[in-house]
């Protein structure tokens, strides 16, 4: 949610933490702030509102240094404010935090801490973090750090300068992740790689209670009880293009042109055309395993909620595995029927949600095998699963979910694909299927060039102030997705339905101000929605019917049409939901909303 970048080495910290705050600031924007030692002395900057606020403030009070942290904040105590936002001070100056996570025992230890003499100024757990460092300083910076870890209880990542201890960054992850930047000469800290990208790609990511701390001349990774620890040092396989706009308006319409390329990744080298079936490398699951699979759970937050229930129709379809689908954060405070023979599959764009990373961790409690199926490599679901399928969409940066959702769809048909090939799937029914796939790069292409069109239809519903989203069977699901995309960058309220559950209530709501989205390809559930189309149009309802072809029984059924190629039942959300992603987008912009950072929101919710 928040964001933190560290820097130490021969440059000037603050252009370069700046420059990584920008990078990180799709992950929280409500404040951000630095902190630098400048000659021997400890100096912060801090502002309420995007990073650009914080370099007004910089411009008129400049700051200056060879070693910095920053960060960028999405409030969880207090509101955002000037006070509010990190660094956080010690009483005595000398200590400066910036942390992601929270603290739990706060209040008690702000009382404790209160009473031996400390003064606090804002209203977050994190301060209580510095002065607790500063309170068990005797000399050396990752000591007192340690010490104040012992501690605490909650989740952290964080980042500490003392001006006391001056020639070096402590870091620190639990529940939250950090890495180590390897630059030449100069070393890094960062929640997230895209924030040092520009200076290096080697990197080691932090293990869960590892500490480490950075000097001008190299870096040290510890654990708790102040022991070494190797970790080995990763190449990042992007680059700078893959989190610039490249000449886009948004990151969001980048990354939905994007997709006949990233689709294309997910599938490439795994697609067996002739078999008809997939071939996944990572899963860790060996033919036996694969058979012994009695029961799937499936759990994810959001938009990757969404896939999950395409992949449990897939799956009880094509291999006759019954699937649950479980929110993430209801999944892990309930007392599931996990047993040893039911695979958990974690579904996750960034692999750092806390409650997706929370339940994955309850099913493994229960003897479940775990299956990740995430984008960012070398995040912490990734690296607690037992296997996992990388969605490889690239890094995703626009905060509302594009490739990564059409990605874990096709990632989820090529398991549902190996794993019904296995037990009774035909070759020839898997040939469908891996032909479709095969298809779908060039059939979202075609989509993609309707923008324009789709564009002019946004157009006429930029002022609504609701909007209803109905299909049946694999696009009820896309239903949820579209209207997900719409009220979260528009903040039009939006709702999806199964089309014919519509009767059941929401009916009640159709009148000539209401536009229903219908998702209507011509699968096997085609006339039954052209029948929930009619009982729209027959109350006054304006459709905007996505469809696959020319069809008699929809004349004068569309106000307006959005067509889509033909593909298996199974594959028409992936293609259905890059109109519904171009509408939302079209319709915010020309409300005039940011569609890269929407209020309140922030990529990757890593708190509960
Ligand atoms: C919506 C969106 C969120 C995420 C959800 C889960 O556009 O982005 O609903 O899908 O927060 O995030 P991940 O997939 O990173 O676990």
């Amino acid at each position: 949610m928040c964001g933190i970048v560290g820097y130490i080495g021969p440059k000037d910290a603050t252009p370069i933490l700046i420059g990584g705050l920008k990078r990180l600031e799709y992950r929280g924007y409500d404040s951000a702030g630095v902190a630098l030692i400048d000659r021997g002395a400890l100096e912060t900057r801090r502002a309420e509102g995007k990073i650009a606020r914080l370099e007004g403030v910089l411009a008129e009070q400049p700051v200056k240094g060879h070693v910095g942290i920053g960060h960028t904040r999405w409030a969880t105590h207090g509101p955002p404010s000037d006070r509010n936002a990190h660094p956080h001070l010690s009483t005595d100056n000398t200590v400066a935090v910036v942390h992601n996570g929270i603290i739990e025992n706060a209040d008690a230890l702000r009382k404790e801490l209160h009473r031996k003499g400390h003064t606090f100024r804002s209203d977050t757990d994190t301060e209580v973090l510095s002065h607790l460092i500063q309170e068990l300083f005797e000399g050396s910076l990752e000591e007192a750090v340690i010490g104040a870890l012992r501690v605490v209880e909650g989740t952290y990542g964080i980042a500490v300068v003392s001006s006391k201890d001056p020639g070096k960054i402590v870091g620190a992850r639990k529940g939250s992740p950090l890495l180590v930047g390897v630059g030449d000469g100069q070393y890094f800290l960062a929640s997230d790689a895209s924030a040092i990208l520009a200076h290096t790609r080697e990197v080691i990511y932090l293990n869960e209670g590892d500490l480490a701390v950075i000097t001008a001349d190299g870096y040290r990774i510890l654990d708790i009880n102040a022991s070494p620890i190797r970790r080995s040092v990763e190449t990042i396989a992007w680059d700078l293009d893959a989190i610039e706009r490249g000449g886009y308006e948004h990151f969001m319409l980048k990354e939905i042109f994007e997709q006949p390329q990233t689709v294309a990744n997910t599938m490439r080298g795994r697609l067996r055309l002739e078999e008809g079936t997939s071939k996944l490398g990572g899963l860790n699951l060996s033919h036996d395993e694969l058979m012994a699979i009695d029961n799937i759970v499936i759990t994810a937050c959001g938009t990757s909620w969404h896939s999950a229930l395409i992949g449990e129709l897939m799956i009880e379809d094509m291999a006759r595995i019954p699937v649950e689908v479980e929110y993430a954060s209801e999944f892990r405070y309930r007392n599931p029927i996990v047993t040893p023979a039911t695979l958990c599959i974690v579904i996750s764009q960034s692999g750092e949600t806390a409650d997706t990373l929370a339940a994955m961790r309850e099913a493994k409690r229960h003897g479940a095998r775990t299956l990740g199926l995430v984008n960012v490599v070398g995040s912490t679901i990734a690296r607690e699963d037992d296997g996992g399928i990388y969605l490889h969409a690239g890094p995703e940066i626009g905060v509302a979910s594009t490739k990564a959702f059409t990605s874990q769809v096709v990632a989820l048909a090529l398991f549902a694909l190996k794993l019904a090939r296995k037990r009774n799937l035909s070759v020839t029914r898997g040939r469908e299927v891996t032909q479709a796939l095969d298809l779908l790069p060039n059939q979202i292409q075609a989509i993609l060039d309707q923008a324009d069109a789709i564009e002019a239809i946004a157009e006429s519903y930029k002022d609504v102030h609701n909007f209803l989203y109905l299909g049946r069977g694999y696009n009820f699901p896309a239903a949820l997705e579209g209207a997900l995309k719409l009220k979260e960058i528009s903040y039009i309220h939006a709702e999806g339905y199964p089309a014919a559950e519509m009767k059941h209530g929401p009916i009640a709501l159709i009148d000539e101000k209401m536009p229903v989205v219908f998702i209507a390809p011509h699968d096997s559930v085609f006339e039954k929605v052209v029948s929930n189309i009619q009982e729209v149009k027959a109350r006054g309802g304006k459709t905007i019917v996505i469809t696959s072809r020319d069809e008699p029984a929809l004349a004068g059924l569309m106000d307006h049409e959005i067509r889509i190629p033909e593909t298996v039942d199974m594959l028409t959300p992936v293609l259905a939901s890059i109109p519904l992603q171009l509408l939302a987008y079209y319709i915010a912009v020309k409300r005039g909303a940011n569609v890269d950072q929407p209020r309140n929101l922030a990529k990757s919710v890593t708190v509960e």
